[in-house]
């Protein structure tokens, strides 16, 4: 029996040595320490022996499961420790891999330009205010002098919502004048562009929805000078300091006299003709419209309770996509709506 217990022990301690995972260490113990174990069955032959040797081979047979249940306990930290090891060196970081680039996307071309022209209007002391695109019709067209029976105010021109035409969508940003004006005592200078819908077909220049640029500065001796300083200036800042310039006579009901404000042509320079042929640029005009501005009538101030013999004031209305369009080169307002990144990445 003696050397029955020493086998195992032998045995034991060597397969323990050997073995390499946690699994074949529960194996190993099953298979020695385990109720149907090596050593519980010569345990259970202790019976068999005599009353001296019992005791010796007793104590033998403890000092093996001893022995065995130390190994045991070491092969479990050291293959523990190995498993975590490979584990992490699985799962270690190259930290000198370069990385994958993430796509990063940027500002709408259109964005760009109404961010100068801002920035440009901020700088010269205007707040940048933000307005309703449903309006009501009294701020659309009758505070703005706009009667009743104009044109503009026709249902083939203008979105409605309800059947008395007193709900629509702003047709122009020109009733942030109202709204300002009702809110702001002069001295004032406020921008606030801004989406507006007409029942237009879409074209290579027309769409139902488009954007603009509502300018207005009233204090006292505001003239048609500080309109035109004000527009040249910005005008200037954006298609460079030799852009050519004009104003030609205008009529809106809300501003008296009115104007509209054009600049060269830069394609033809104001001949109309290139290599012979009708300027695409400008349609043969030689001139491209920018906007429409004029000196705040007497009417709209009384309207907005500004007293029109103390205050004066000058209004103008750009369209944004124009603007784009004139500075970053672009020849069909649809590319601007269409937003096909490989158009917006040009820009
Ligand atoms: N609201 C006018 C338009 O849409 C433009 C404009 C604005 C004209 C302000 C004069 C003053 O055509």
């Amino acid at each position: 029996m003696k050397q029955q217990l020493e086998n195992i022990r032998l045995e034991a301690l060597a397969a323990l040595e050997a073995a390499d995972s946690p699994a074949a260490l529960e194996e190993l113990r099953v298979k020695y320490l385990g109720k149907k174990g090596e050593l519980t069955a010569v345990l259970k032959m202790m019976g068999k022996l005599s009353a001296e040797e019992r005791p010796v081979m007793g104590a033998l047979a403890n000092t093996v499961r001893a022995e065995i249940e130390t190994k045991l306990d070491e092969a479990k930290a050291s293959i523990g420790a190995k498993v975590l090891e490979a584990k992490l060196a699985a799962e270690a970081i190259d930290v000198t891999i370069p990385g994958e680039s993430v796509a990063m996307g940027h500002q709408h071309p259109m964005n760009q330009v109404l961010q100068e022209i801002k920035d440009m209007f901020v700088g010269m002391g205007y707040q940048v205010v933000d307005g309703p695109e449903v309006e009501l019709a009294s701020y659309n067209f009758s505070r703005l002098n706009i009667e009743e029976g104009h044109p503009s105010r026709d249902r083939s021109d203008t979105f409605y919502f309800n059947d008395e035409d007193s709900i629509l969508l702003r047709t122009q940003t020109s009733p942030m004048q109202i709204r300002y004006m009702e809110n702001h005592q002069p001295p004032l200078c406020m921008l606030a562009p801004g989406r507006v819908f007409r029942k237009d077909e879409a074209d290579a220049t027309h769409s139902p929805m488009f954007h603009q640029i509502e300018g207005l500065a009233v204090a006292e001796n505001i003239t048609m000078g500080d309109l035109k300083g004000a527009l040249v200036t910005i005008m200037k800042k954006i298609y460079g300091e030799d852009s050519v310039m004009r104003f030609r006579p205008h009529h809106f009901p809300f501003t008296e006299p009115s104007c509209e404000m054009d600049m060269q042509c830069h394609k033809c320079h104001g001949t109309g003709e290139v290599d012979g042929n009708v300027c695409s640029t400008c349609h043969g005009e030689g001139w491209i419209e920018l906007l429409g501005a004029g000196m705040v009538h007497p009417e709209v101030l009384r309207n907005c309770g500004i007293d029109p013999d103390k205050y004066s004031g000058f209004a103008f209305g750009m369209g944004l996509e124009r603007m784009a369009m004139g500075r970053l080169k672009i020849n069909d307002l649809r590319l601007i709506f269409d937003n096909d990144v490989r158009f917006l990445n040009q820009f």
